[in-house]
């Protein structure tokens, strides 16, 4: 019974361990240049919730240089970014997050 307990207690504490979180990747990466729900360097996650899709999204993330035109952007000087799936899959999400949000 004990040792169930100890366990289950191990195995959520991987569980929660791994799963990336979008607000880290927020923190560790995007934060100097773009705010939640406020302009900053970068337009803020609200907007681009607004009006991107997640495909949108990924693709503005992985690479900036080849989809800024399409965004309509004039230049691009957002950094080019080495994210993992799962990075990427969870910041992407989180930006999803703050649609309809101000
Ligand atoms: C060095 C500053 C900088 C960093 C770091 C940065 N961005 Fe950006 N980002 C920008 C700027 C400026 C734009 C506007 C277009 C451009 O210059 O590429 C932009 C545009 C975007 C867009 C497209 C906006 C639209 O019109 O839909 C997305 C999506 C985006 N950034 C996501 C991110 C995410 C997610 C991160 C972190 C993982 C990040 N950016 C990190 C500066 C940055």
């Amino acid at each position: 019974m004990k040792k169930t307990v100890l366990l289950s207690l191990l195995l959520t504490t991987l569980l929660f361990a791994n799963k990336t979180s979008g607000e880290k990747v927020f923190r560790d990466y995007c934060w100097g240049c773009h705010h939640q729900t406020a302009m900053a360097f970068g337009p803020p996650f609200s907007s681009i919730a607004a009006k991107r899709s997640k495909a949108e999204i990924m693709a503005y993330i992985i690479s900036p240089k080849s989809m800024y035109k399409k965004f309509g952007y004039k230049r691009s000087v957002m950094t080019q970014l080495q994210l993992s799936n799962d990075e990427l899959d969870a910041i992407s999400d989180y930006i999803l997050s703050y649609k309809g949000k101000k």
